[in-house]
């Protein structure tokens, strides 16, 4: 009966501190199911009672009921404390709610304007019935230069432009061309594309050139294809996407081994009016490359030069993006600033 008095003392003890220290109910429902559940502690101390001598139990079976009742009582005390805590608690929230509190604007990410404006192209050319193609930024020597008719002395084959992987013959694709090669060869012709991505080239950045950047290329073969066809189509849809009719646009003829005739367009710089770094001190900026597809390129994808012809292009988005939002320096573009892209 000794040791069960003592137990009865320590149950005493550690239930009246575990009750004052429960500050939430989480607390206070482990204190209930440790001392006053079914496998608690109480339930431990009725059961020493089992082996007492009869006298022993007439004394101690209402004690232990006593204290399992008062036990349970101070457990509803504190339940009911909690609540008016809780109460309290929310009364004091309303009250010191303050409707002209600063509520710290909350950041929420976009897309980026390089990748809005190549959404607005796409859409621009879907609009004229042309298909979104895909090719592999990493490439073969094959399909960014070979099948481009670009011969092995080119000056584009040299290692200050191109990033050559250590794997012979793999490349960092240098123009987006290297995808009307891939489509050729997959879907035949007729065929109207324009592929839209990211290029590499090994070379030094300044206002108007970056070393990685994103070029749109766009391809159509078809009977009967001209440069009448081409300049239509570019000058539509440079009126489209500049929202605008008269553009100050240059075009002059030019040199690419995938195309005869091929011709630059370049658009008057609008930073400046006699030239500026930006322009190179030429009052024009360049926005891309285009021409008639050669028939070197045709045969090589096995269509007849003598019944179709095509013609391709190849834009710079970033330059497009200066000109239509005015922004004197591609860097920019990839700067990472929140608060330059923020802007758009
Ligand atoms: C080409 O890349 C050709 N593939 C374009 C082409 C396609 C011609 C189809 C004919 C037929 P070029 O190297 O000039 O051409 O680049 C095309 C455009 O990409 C440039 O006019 C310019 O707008 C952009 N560009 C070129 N280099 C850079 C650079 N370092 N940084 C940013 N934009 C660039």
């Amino acid at each position: 009966m000794k040791s069960l008095e003592k137990n009865i003392t320590i149950f005493e003890n550690e239930f009246k501190s575990a009750i004052q220290s429960a500050e939430m109910f989480d607390d206070l429902e482990k204190v209930r199911v440790s001392f006053l559940g079914r496998k608690g502690k109480i339930t431990e101390l009725m059961s020493q009672m089992k082996a007492l001598p009869i006298e022993d139990k007439r004394k101690m079976g209402p004690k232990l009921n006593l204290i399992r009742k008062n036990s349970e009582q101070s457990y509803e005390d504190k339940k009911r404390q909690l609540i008016q805590k809780q109460r309290d608690l929310e009364i004091l929230k309303k009250q010191q709610f303050d409707v002209t509190a600063y509520k710290p604007e909350t950041l929420q990410g976009s897309l980026h304007v390089i990748t809005k404006l190549t959404e607005q192209i796409e859409n621009i050319f879907i609009s004229m019935g042309y298909q979104i193609a895909d090719g592999p930024e990493l490439e073969t020597a094959h399909y960014n230069f070979d099948a481009l008719n670009i011969p092995d002395d080119h000056p584009s084959r040299d290692t200050r432009d191109t990033f050559w992987l250590e794997t012979p013959g793999l490349l960092m694709r240098t123009e987006t061309s290297a995808i009307q090669i891939h489509e050729l060869e997959k879907q035949g012709v007729p065929l109207a594309l324009i592929g839209p991505g990211k290029v590499y080239r090994n070379e030094a950045t300044d206002a108007s050139h970056a070393f990685i950047f994103r070029q749109v290329e766009g391809l159509i073969v078809d009977k009967d294809i001209s440069m009448g066809n081409l300049l239509a189509t570019v000058k539509v849809v440079l009126q489209k996407l500049f929202e605008k009719q008269d553009l100050e646009i240059r075009v002059r003829s030019a040199y690419f081994p995938f195309v005869e005739p091929g011709i630059e367009f370049d658009f008057c710089c609008p930073f400046c009016k006699s030239g500026c770094s930006t322009c190179k001190q030429t009052g024009w900026i360049e926005l891309g490359g285009a021409g008639l597809v050669h028939p070197n390129v045709l045969k090589h994808c096995k269509i007849d030069p003598k019944v179709y012809s095509g013609f391709a292009f190849g834009f710079g988005v970033e330059r497009l993006a200066m000109i239509k939002y005015g922004i004197n320096d591609i860097r920019l573009f990839h700067s990472g600033s929140i608060d330059f892209l923020r802007q758009f």
